[in-house]
């Protein structure tokens, strides 16, 4: 778990990990690969395998359906079609996400940000990154996105990268960390 005043450098710090920003200086190693050194082609290779994001704005296609959204990480992910559609459905309807074709740019905010983390599980990845995940969401959706992204490091072995001011997620993280102006000040856990 990643905390820190706003403005000091928790989302640079999950962009750098998923290799979108470069940093001035230093290695940023993931699954023992050097995200600073691959080209984009390589990093996005890397990115697809390894990593699932969060992104504190959902960062969704506004036009595309929430089942479009989740559906497509998938496909680009290889994944067939049929199955990418079924697995977009089952994880939103386990996230409580309405259905319906209503492109997201109508959703709720809560909603944006489930069916956001519904596109990072797709995949299954093995390092999963979000940021402030449960921002705007009510206690129960809150438990219930927390619930699901907790379970994963427990049930398989996969890491959880969050950031998160929520003192009811922090909680359940095995680690902390503190950044302050771009720092990482301190860590326990
Ligand atoms: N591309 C950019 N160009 C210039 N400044 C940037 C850029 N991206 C981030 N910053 C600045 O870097 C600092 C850290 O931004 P960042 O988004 O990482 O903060 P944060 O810790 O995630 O804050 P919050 O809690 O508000 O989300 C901010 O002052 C921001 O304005
Ligand atoms: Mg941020």
């Amino acid at each position: 778990m990643l905390c820190g005043p706003s403005g000091t450098g928790k989302t640079s710090l999950l962009t750098c990990v998923l290799g979108l920003t470069s940093p001035s200086h230093g290695r940023v190693l993931v699954a023992g690969d050097d995200v600073t050194r691959m080209s984009k082609r390589q990093l996005a290779a890397h990115r697809r395998r390894y990593m699932g994001m969060v992104f504190q704005f959902g960062e969704l296609l506004p036009e595309l359906s929430a089942r479009e959204n989740v559906a497509l990480a998938a496909l680009l992910a290889g994944v067939a079609h049929t199955t990418a559609y079924d697995r977009a459905e089952a994880l939103l309807a386990h996230l409580g996400v309405p259905e319906g074709g209503t492109p997201t740019a109508y959703l709720s905010g809560g909603e944006r940000q489930r069916v956001a983390v519904a596109r990072a599980l797709i995949t299954d990845p093995p390092l999963i990154l979000a940021d402030e995940p449960t921002g705007a969401l009510d206690q129960e959706n809150r438990d219930a996105v927390a619930d699901i992204l907790f379970d994963l490091p427990k049930r398989d072995g996969r890491a959880l990268l969050v950031v998160t001011h929520d003192q009811a997620v922090a909680r359940r993280a095995d680690r902390w960390l503190d950044l302050i102006a771009g720092r990482l000040a301190g860590a326990s856990g």
